[in-house]
């Protein structure tokens, strides 16, 4: 097979170029971001639209959303949404391209590699393992939801640190994905939830071990005594991992879809990762009435922004900076351009992105600094005045505004990095602004 010997080759030239990093876990888990609520405006008069069906609005509000699927597909192959998901209706890239395709197979030690070197890479790769099918979305999500995640992601999956990375996609293009990936759903309509009983729900929901996967940020609970479904135990890693909170849910589900899919996810979308559990109709009318309606309490405050810590007072070279931030979390975005595999879309291009040539990962690569909007290329390591408040040089800053990013600030002057992760530890940005004030030295 001749993509696994090219990967071999890769992933050699990978070891004796970079070198490999010891395991350990970067970054620091965060609270989820706010949820932004998508236009939440009535197409027809411009009043408040409802959150669900109760006040029977939703669909008109999803009738109000137009975009060209045939645009759209075409914008999907441009932002290589494949790269990281299943069901996008492109065919998968080749293997070296595929972050999430390779991670699996070093999950699942399926690579033609000896045991101990899949071991270790294994320990090592933690994020862009499991991402969401994007198959049949419309049967679950609503178009105006897509739009504004596409436009501007949030956090799902609060038990799992990736995120959808920014991707730099206008509105006019979201809404022409979004278009594409919800084609030939069902017309929205009308869901008979009139009988339902949401204080019902929460005793249900509460008791049938569905908080053994899902947060439910700022919901009350039923102080009853909670049932363990019967699971065996990767299904149980597996659905704990992907289970978004279900406090944006009544922003992004469909309301006429949820009670069907709480009793039996796969007869909604195929490959479901949540399991049924064995409602009865009316129950899970109540529990999609408890989840669609509870009083919900106001976002926690944001994260305060980063405090950062003074530069070291001792000397940093480039590979203690390599070993610890750049080889550990800034890998297969930021390589040299070589004769095989892919640098990166942080190097070369690639989601979009048009090539920004930050190349980390051997000393002479950051040396060639990045490709400024004007085409030109300029230091990492330079003061640039605009970026004082973020720590002034190029490269402290992108960190720096990864913090502000997960935080609901976005930072217009710089795009927040390592790009869908977690932001680095004020630690590791310590380390790595010491080596910049230094001079950025070799040795
Ligand atoms: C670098 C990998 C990566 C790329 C590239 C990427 N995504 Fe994602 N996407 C993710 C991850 C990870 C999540 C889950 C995030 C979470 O749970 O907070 C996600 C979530 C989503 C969701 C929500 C689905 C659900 O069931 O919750 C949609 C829709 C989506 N992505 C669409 C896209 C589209 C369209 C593109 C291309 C424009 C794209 N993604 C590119 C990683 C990626
Ligand atoms: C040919 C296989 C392969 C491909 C393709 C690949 N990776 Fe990796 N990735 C690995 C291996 C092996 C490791 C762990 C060892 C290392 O760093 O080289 C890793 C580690 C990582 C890490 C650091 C550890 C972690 O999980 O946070 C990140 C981030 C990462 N990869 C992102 C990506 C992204 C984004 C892409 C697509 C642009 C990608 N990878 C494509 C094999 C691959
Ligand atoms: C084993 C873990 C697990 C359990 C237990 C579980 N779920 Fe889920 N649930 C998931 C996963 C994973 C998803 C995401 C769907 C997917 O990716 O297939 C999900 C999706 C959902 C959604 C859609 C949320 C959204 O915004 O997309 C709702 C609503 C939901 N579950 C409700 C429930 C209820 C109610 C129960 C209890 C009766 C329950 N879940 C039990 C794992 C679980
Ligand atoms: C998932 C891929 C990915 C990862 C991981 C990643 N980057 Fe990036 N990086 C990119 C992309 C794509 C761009 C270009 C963004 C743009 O043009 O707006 C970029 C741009 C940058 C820039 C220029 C930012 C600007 O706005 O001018 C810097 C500096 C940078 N990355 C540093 C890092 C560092 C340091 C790490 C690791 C701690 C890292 N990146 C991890 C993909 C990534």
């Amino acid at each position: 097979m001749n993509f696994i010997r090219t990967a071999f080759r890769v992933l050699l030239l990978a070891i004796v170029v970079a070198g490999l990093t010891a395991c350990g876990q970067p970054g620091t888990r965060r609270e989820q971001a706010p949820v932004v609520a998508p236009p939440a405006v009535n197409a027809e008069d411009g009043t408040p639209a409802p959150a669900h069906d109760e006040v029977a609005g939703w669909a008109a509000v999803e009738s109000g959303i137009h975009g060209d699927a045939t645009r759209g597909k075409a914008l999907i192959a441009k932002y290589e949404c494949n790269r990281c998901h299943a069901g996008t209706g492109q065919p998968a890239p080749d293997f070296l391209h595929q972050c999430v395709g390779c991670h699996q197979r070093i999950e699942a030690r399926t690579l033609p590699f000896p045991k101990e070197k899949l071991d270790e890479w294994r320990r090592q790769t933690r994020h862009y393992i499991t991402t969401p099918s994007l198959a049949a979305l419309g049967r679950t999500l609503r178009p105006s939801w897509v739009v504004s995640f596409l436009h501007e992601p949030v956090k799902i999956r609060p038990h799992e640190e990736e995120w959808m990375p920014q991707l730099r996609i206008p509105e006019s293009d979201a809404r022409d994905m979004a278009a594409f990936l919800t084609m030939g759903a069902e017309a929205p309509r009308a869901a008979s939830m009139a009988d339902a009983d949401a204080a019902r729900g929460k005793e249900i929901v509460s008791r049938k071990g569905c908080f053994l996967c899902h947060e439910f940020t700022g919901a009350s609970r039923a102080d009853v005594t909670m049932e363990v479904p019967p699971m065996a135990a990767e299904a149980f890693a597996t659905g704990h991992s992907q289970a978004p909170d279900l406090r944006i849910t009544r922003a992004r589900f469909r309301p006429d879809a949820l009670a069907k899919w709480i009793r039996d996810p796969s007869s909604v979308r195929d490959g479901a990762l949540m399991p049924a559990l064995g409602l009865t109709e009316e129950e899970a009318r109540d529990a999609a009435a408890y989840i669609l309606s509870t009083p919900l309490a106001p976002e926690p405050p944001p994260e305060p922004p980063l405090v950062r810590l003074p530069v070291l007072e001792r000397h940093v070279a480039y590979e203690e900076v390599a070993a610890r931030v750049f080889r550990r979390s800034c890998t297969h975005c930021h390589a040299d351009p070589g004769p095989n595999g892919d640098p990166g879309p942080g190097s070369t291009g690639g989601f979009g992105f048009a090539p920004r040539g930050v190349q980390l990962l051997s000393f002479p690569g950051t040396q060639l600094g990045f490709i400024a909007d004007d085409g030109v290329r300029r230091s990492l390591f330079a003061r640039e005045p605009a970026l004082d408040r973020l720590g002034g040089t190029r490269l402290v800053a992108a960190l720096v505004a990864r913090h502000e990013e997960v935080a609901g600030r976005p930072v217009p002057e710089v795009r927040g990095m390592p790009m869908g992760l977690p932001g680095l530890s004020p630690e590791d940005i310590q380390l790595v602004e010491t080596w910049v004030s230094e001079g950025a030295p070799r040795l």
